[in-house]
């Protein structure tokens, strides 16, 4: 095989295996088994083609003879990386065309070759046949999300926010206690959450963004408190509230796989907690049992779209209208679960309005003091164009 056509093959089974298998890119790329180099390549190959990916099909569409429709999906994942490569890519320009020919050919795909070369070299002339009118076209995001977006935090946040959930995030860590970062970490405003710009982790740190870090510090867990953490698979708030000793921990999920996955995950790293199989919108315990609660709520997710960029092909309307729902509803347990004096947080990695402000503005949510963001009335909102981290709302509800 030619060198670079194993990546690019590769490349196109994996945006397969995440637009129509369902599978999360930062979890398959992973899985690559190439010299470091390729591995790298597949990686930008891959975020890069599920972020653009109805940019890159409306020009496939536009150049092609056929409807997308009747191409083989194998032959279109290899368009879609191609066309990539032509529109945003690092490749020589002429070793483009070549590399998609072989790369269909290696997957047995030998007659659809004359027809990928057409295209691609189409699109080197041509340039892209149907320039993006507007962010929503630009940055390959459904038209909802950005009038949502707009509508809630106006145009130029709107737009600052589509930019920078297109870039890649940054490797970001929090240090366990007693942990020493190391020299080359640069610390983030977080207190205990690091960037290190080579990407390595020290063995005393679990990688998690610093967002993360900061919900769990807007809890302000002390050792003697009894904590609920509600929809807490997989795990890695729990550990972050373990690390601050407390009395005690209950971890509610729904999910049966990822609870003995979060469990696992907990006691591996020397925490110790009860985890339970529930509903956070009906709680199974008493008013006031707890200190503190986190709900840290199921959402759309878009503020994870710089890790997890297939999260633009996933999310509805629909999901976001009856994910507010259930998010009130759990947090309204919340309240009931945490005693006078006690704290709720809430916090959901998403940036629509119906599943922050929308959710605790008329149950007395405020920002939580001393963290980086954009600070609410009732909340705080960080993101990668606010505070370089994931998107996230963190408001909290002291009783
Ligand atoms: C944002 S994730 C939690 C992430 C986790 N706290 C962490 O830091 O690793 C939301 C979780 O809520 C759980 N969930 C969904 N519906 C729920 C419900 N009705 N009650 C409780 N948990 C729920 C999901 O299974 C998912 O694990």
């Amino acid at each position: 095989m030619k060198p670079g056509v194993a990546a690019r093959s590769v490349a196109a089974g994996l945006v397969g295996r995440v637009v129509r298998g369902g599978a999360w890119s930062n979890l398959v790329v992973r899985e690559v088994d190439l010299p470091p180099d390729d591995a790298r390549l597949v990686r930008h190959l891959v975020y890069g083609t599920i972020r653009n990916l109805s940019r890159l099909d409306r020009a496939i569409g536009e150049l092609s003879n056929r409807p997308l429709a009747a191409v083989h999906s194998d032959v279109l994942d290899v368009l879609r990386v191609a066309f990539h490569e032509v529109l945003f890519g690092r490749a020589a320009a002429h070793a483009v065309p070549d590399m998609a020919v072989e790369s269909a050919r290696s997957l047995g795909h030998s007659r659809a070759t004359g027809f990928v070369n057409a295209l691609v070299r189409n699109l080197q002339r041509g340039g892209e046949p149907n320039p993006p009118s507007d962010p929503a076209e630009e940055f390959s995001l459904p038209g909802w999300v950005m009038e949502d977006l707009t509508h809630a935090w106006g145009r130029d946040q709107a737009l600052a926010f589509a930019e920078a959930a297109h870039e890649d995030a940054p490797v970001s860590f929090r240090m366990r206690p007693g942990g020493t970062p190391p020299p080359a970490a640069v610390p983030t405003p977080i207190p205990g959450a690091f960037i290190h710009p080579q990407g390595r982790v020290p063995d005393e740190a679990v990688v998690q963004d610093a967002a993360s870090v900061a919900v769990v510090e807007a809890l302000d867990v002390a050792s003697g408190h009894s904590v609920l953490e509600v929809g807490a698979a997989p795990g890695g708030k729990t550990l972050a509230i373990w690390d601050r000793s407390p009395a005690s921990l209950v971890a509610v999920d729904t999910h049966p796989r990822r609870i003995r996955q979060a469990a696992r995950r907990l006691e591996r790293a020397g925490g110790r907690g009860w985890w339970i199989r529930a509903d956070g919108a009906s709680l199974p315990f008493r008013s006031g049992q707890f200190d503190k609660v986190l709900v840290d709520a199921p959402c759309t997710g878009l503020g994870t779209l710089r890790r997890r960029p297939e999260v633009r092909l996933r999310v509805s309307i629909g999901d976001r209208d009856r994910l507010a729902v259930l998010q009130r509803r759990m947090l309204r347990q919340a309240i009931d679960a945490v005693r006078p004096g006690g704290r709720v947080v809430y916090s959901v990695c998403t940036l629509t309005r119906a599943e922050t402000l929308g959710v605790v503005e008329d149950m007395g949510g405020r920002p939580p003091a001393d963290l980086p963001g954009l600070r609410l009335d009732h909340g705080l909102l960080m993101g990668p164009h606010l505070t370089g981290t994931d998107g996230m709302f963190i408001s909290v509800l002291d009783r």
